[in-house]
């Protein structure tokens, strides 16, 4: 083996080892059509992000389809200002036969002085399926 091909699977094997620690995140932005009439993030929008955040973790982990069936523990600590920055950090907590449970966490940032806080947190049950639309056991892609 070349010394260049050593380099080029040596490369492989970070990434690998990487994308098993890293988390998912996303940045958004809080529009007007996302908020209520206190011109806060509406929860219903924030509960749809953190489901996605929680399916990329889960599909990126099992390669298989994946859809939620439960969600638990949602705290909505703090309310998030029309205008702020999201983000939106997720990750693999307990992986099960079937099914993997994701953790995620939204921040809310101020887009001028940078200050950022926890604003909600929540589990996300995702469970794996196969062609017929059955729970399907888990294996780490
Ligand atoms: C997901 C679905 C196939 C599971 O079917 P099911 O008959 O409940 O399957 P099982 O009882 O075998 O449970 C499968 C896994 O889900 C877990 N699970 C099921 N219900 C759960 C609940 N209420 N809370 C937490 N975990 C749950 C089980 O513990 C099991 O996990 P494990 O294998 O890791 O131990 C079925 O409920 C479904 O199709 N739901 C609709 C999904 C959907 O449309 N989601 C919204 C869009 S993505």
């Amino acid at each position: 083996m070349t010394e260049q091909n050593n380099k080029h699977d040596n490369n492989k094997h970070n990434d690998k080892h990487k994308a098993e620690k890293c988390q998912t995140i996303f940045i958004d932005q809080v529009f007007p059509s996302m908020v209520n009439h206190y011109d806060t993030l509406f929860g219903g929008i924030a509960l749809q992000w953190m489901d996605k955040a929680a399916w990329v973790i889960c599909t990126r982990y099992a390669r298989k389809t994946m859809v939620t069936v439960a969600v638990e523990e949602i705290i909505f600590k703090e309310p998030v200002p029309l205008g702020s920055m999201v983000e939106l950090r997720a990750r693999v907590e307990r992986v099960g036969k079937t099914s993997i449970t994701a953790f995620v966490e939204t921040y809310c940032e101020n887009p001028l002085t940078g200050k950022s806080k926890l604003a909600t947190t929540g589990m996300f049950v995702m469970v794996a399926l196969d062609k017929d639309g059955k729970p399907s056991q888990i294996v780490r892609a």
